[in-house]
């Protein structure tokens, strides 16, 4: 028991140390938020789903539901001030409803464990890739020759393997460091530094690519070939991508101060976010149509069309590898926020240090990422459900697990919380404290439980 309960939560510390300004806590959030989710999986899903209306439907997820879900977490994180799991369950508690809300901070850890177990594959690629582009595999390069690269690069099983490896191996060493001295120092350049490679090659693909075919594509909704599925699709996007819906911005918010105003920061860090992932878009499909690919491609997407834009620029060696080193590093102070919740539970509720405990859960992460390794060469072959084990994995993680711990956060927030607790976070009862309260009650349970019900087919038409 802690002596400060009967204050309110105001006097409560968190044990992991605080963000050290709002600015840091802005940096974390979107560093965890920008990621390979933007430039990586944003561009193939959408894709995959056939442009246009998947984007206005994932664009109107994160104005709707993603921000105050957002919102939501990082009030919960901040008032609690412990792991996920703690805090859900002093909450629920405080708040006169059960200890069992924890049952959201476990399932939490869970999902960042399997997310973070085909993630740091896919970062492994972004790895291999700045060896690939330094050496100047790309110079010159063909929609062919990229193609045949990526292509014996995922089917040789130890390649991949050794880059997963190295990437956990990054990632647990930052996570061992602990808040502020590790998370803080990795975001600090690599957002404005991912930011302006983007921007460089924007500028690349307006002059050389199909730009207004890629443009026609990513917005020209046609709503007749959206399938309940590719909505599916577009929500669980909008929760990856903002990184939601499994308590990692609640364990990030629990370092908060005090004083700095959740919904100015949730902005800001939904609208870095949310810009980053058009830029990828707008990069890669005028590239797309212009190099006669196709945006269905799947994972590959980025990692065929990207080098093949930059082998053809001036000094593309260069610059492909300052991009792939940018994409790693929006890997990497994601994949830290992915551990945040595993590691902060085990740190508080097992009595680890942070290196252990950042050790014993890399290490278990590091093991179950073999199964997506495989995935793309000796196992590509092995399908069910969604496809190869990484879809079934991508798929129950974030189209699944995510949007329904969103509907146990919002349900949380807006139905258990009283008032005068959300209102205490979200600084008074005003205009925008009244929309947030409105969408979280409402529109985000509400939504996110349709679409599902849709997407699973138990919900009939009516037409
Ligand atoms: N948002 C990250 C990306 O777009 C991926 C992600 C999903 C994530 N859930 C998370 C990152 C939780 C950190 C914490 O790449």
């Amino acid at each position: 028991m802690l002596s400060n309960e009967a204050d309110g939560s105001k006097k409560r510390k968190s044990l992991h140390g605080h963000w050290s300004s709002r600015m840091a806590f802005i940096l974390a959030v979107t560093g965890s938020a920008v990621g390979l989710g933007n430039v990586w999986k944003f561009p193939y899903v959408a894709g995959e789903n056939g442009g246009g209306a998947f984007v206005l439907v994932y664009l109107a997820c994160v104005i709707l539901v993603g921000m105050p879900v957002m919102m939501s977490e990082i009030l919960i994180g901040r008032r609690g001030r412990r792991n996920p799991v703690a805090t859900m369950k002093l909450l629920g508690e405080e708040e006169g409803s059960s200890k069992h809300w924890q049952i959201i901070g476990l399932a939490g850890v869970v999902a960042g464990i399997f997310i973070l177990s085909y993630y740091s594959v896919i970062a492994g690629w972004t790895l291999a890739y700045v060896f690939k582009s330094a050496t100047g595999a790309f110079a010159g390069s063909t929609a062919e020759t990229v193609g045949a690269i990526f292509g014996s690069f995922v089917g040789n099983w130890q390649a991949l393997a050794f880059c997963h490896t190295l990437f956990m191996a990054l990632t647990i060493f930052v996570v061992a460091r602990g808040v502020e001295r590790g998370l803080e120092q990795a975001v600090r350049f690599m957002v404005p530094a991912l930011l302006l490679m983007m921007v460089v090659l924007l500028g690349y693909s307006i002059s050389s690519g199909s730009f207004s075919q890629g443009v026609d594509f990513m917005f020209s909704a046609d709503f007749s070939k959206l399938t309940w599925d590719s909505v599916l699709a577009a929500m669980g996007q909008a929760f990856f991508t903002l990184s939601i819906g499994m308590g990692a911005i609640m364990a990030y918010g629990a370092y908060l101060p005090e004083e700095t105003s959740i919904t100015g920061a949730s902005a800001s860090v939904v609208v870095a976010d949310t810009g980053i992932a058009m830029l990828a878009g707008l990069i890669i499909f005028p590239l797309v149509f212009a190099n006669a690919l196709d945006p269905a491609e799947g994972p590959g997407l980025v990692f065929q069309t990207l080098p093949l834009a930059l082998g053809q620029m001036p000094a593309g060696a260069f610059f492909s590898t300052i991009f792939f080193v940018l994409l790693a590093f929006a890997a990497w102070t994601s994949a830290i926020g992915l551990m945040e919740p595993a590691v902060a539970w085990l740190v508080e509720h097992f009595n680890r240090t942070r290196a252990q405990a950042a050790v014993i859960v890399g290490l278990g992460i590091w093991a179950l990422g073999f199964a997506s390794v495989l995935s793309f060469n000796v196992l590509a072959d092995f399908t069910f459900g969604k496809g190869t084990i990484f879809d079934n994995i991508d798929h129950l993680t974030s189209n699944i697990m995510l949007p329904l711990g969103g509907v146990l956060i919002a349900v949380f927030a807006g139905w258990v919380m009283c008032r005068n607790s959300t209102a205490d976070e979200l600084g008074g009862a005003g205009t925008s404290y009244k929309v947030w309260r409105f969408l979280t009650r409402f529109v985000a349970p509400i939504g996110i439980l349709f679409v599902f019900l849709k997407a699973v087919g138990l919900l009939p038409d009516l037409s």
